[in-house]
């Protein structure tokens, strides 16, 4: 009698309880006992800096992403700074990056003292236009860097027939992508180089900052490894160039091995909560779901929908969920050529309209794979119910 009016107080408990953007305690929870025994085996070999774990890890990965090598770094951000540095790109050089997305696909070409230049996105997949990149070509650029956004690929094949018909490096965010294919084929390993992020919250996250980069050249995989290292090469006190100290610690790596077991399953989860939100979204007035591009495989690691209107709508929504118990997260609210650190390269409000309109308009849904069939039902309906309010006359 008790256990069952417990399990209804649960229930009832549960049914109310607030849904958060992302669980990493749940997830935690159901990998506790393989974590800890991974950290303890870094623990007993007290090697922590580019050991037997990174190696493995950087093997893994190559294979999980079809490229063939991969070089562990710091974080995503050192991941697009060493390969945009591998590539040449330096002060007065341009790099074309979309104008949507996270900070650090252009502050990592700032920080080598090269120019972002910000190109418009296609406003169905939030991802770099191909046809917004060839008037921006000048003598000084040098490379495209193309973002994998919310997990969805880039279209890859026009933007590398134009990089190589105009002689320039392509270097791919994946930051948000890991196992995402394009036509195929994982991305990550088209461009000459590709980044992974390891930050906690991505679909492979650590326990701390991480990074990768992917490459199919022996001479560029040679080439990073020493610039992670000071750019030390065979002799550990000699450096040949300038390089940086950016290493993945071999505690993040023993954790990220671990996770790369439950990546495909996780995976799966991702896309069935986002196909359950599609059809349960579907007639609701006023909101897109994101669609996705044909020979695409979208890994979710945002479900981002659109709520038409002037940013105050989708404002007063996000408001309405959050006393109602549902996280949600505008990702990203301004456009880089409107962020106060790029105000001196003189891109003005109005030149880019899909990055600005879907920066005003974007707002992402839990979609972590520890999700319950009934939260993603409460988050739809919840949603739903205040679309209505929100539109109807
Ligand atoms: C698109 C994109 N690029 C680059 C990065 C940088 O990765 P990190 O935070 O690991 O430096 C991130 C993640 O934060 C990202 O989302």
């Amino acid at each position: 009698m008790f256990a069952v009016a417990a399990m209804a107080d649960a229930k009832t408990k549960s049914a109310h309880e607030p849904i958060p953007m992302l669980d990493l305690r749940a997830q935690y929870a159901g990998l506790r006992e393989e974590i800890r025994a991974a950290l303890d085996e870094v623990l007993e070999s007290q090697q922590f800096i580019l050991g037997r774990q990174g190696q493995a890890l950087e093997e893994e990965l190559a294979r999980y992403c079809g490229a063939r090598y991969a070089v562990g770094v710091a974080s995503g951000t050192d991941a697009l700074i060493l390969a945009l540095h591998a590539a040449g790109v330096g002060p007065g050089d341009e790099v074309i990056v979309p104008a949507f997305t996270y900070i650090a696909t252009a502050d990592s070409v700032s920080l080598l003292g090269a120019k972002p230049v910000f190109a418009d996105i296609s406003p169905d997949t939030f991802n770099l236009d191909p046809a917004q990149i060839e008037a921006r070509i000048t003598p000084r650029t040098k490379a495209a860097v193309p973002v994998h956004l919310f997990g969805q690929p880039a279209d890859l094949d026009p933007i590398l027939e134009i990089a190589a018909r105009q002689g320039l490096r392509v270097i791919e965010d994946n930051a948000q992508a890991i196992g995402a294919k394009y036509k195929g084929r994982a991305t990550g390993a088209f461009g000459e180089m590709g980044s992974l992020s390891f930050f906690p919250t991505k679909n492979l996250g650590g326990y701390g900052d991480g990074g990768m980069i992917l490459t199919n050249s022996e001479a560029l995989d040679r080439r990073l490894r020493s610039l992670r290292f000071h750019g030390t090469g065979t002799h550990r006190y000699i450096s040949g160039e300038q390089g940086w100290n950016s290493r993945l610690d071999e505690m993040q790596a023993a954790v990220l091995r671990v996770k790369l077991r439950h990546l495909a399953q996780w995976r799966g989860a991702r896309q069935a909560h986002a196909a359950r939100y599609d059809a349960l979204l579907k007639n609701v007035p006023g909101i897109t779901s994101p669609p996705v591009a044909a020979g695409c495989e979208h890994v979710y690691h945002q479900y981002t929908i659109r709520i038409a209107g002037s940013g105050a709508e989708r404002d007063r929504v996000q408001k309405k969920l959050a006393e109602r118990g549902i996280a949600t997260t505008v990702y990203y609210p301004v456009p880089l050529h409107m962020q106060p650190m790029y105000a001196a390269l003189g891109t003005r409000a109005g030149e880019l309209p899909a990055s600005e309109r879907a920066a005003k308009e974007v707002l992402s849904l839990p979609v972590y794979p520890e999700l319950t069939a009934a939260q993603i039902e409460r988050v739809a309906q919840t949603l739903a119910a205040t679309m209505r309010e929100e539109f109807s006359p």
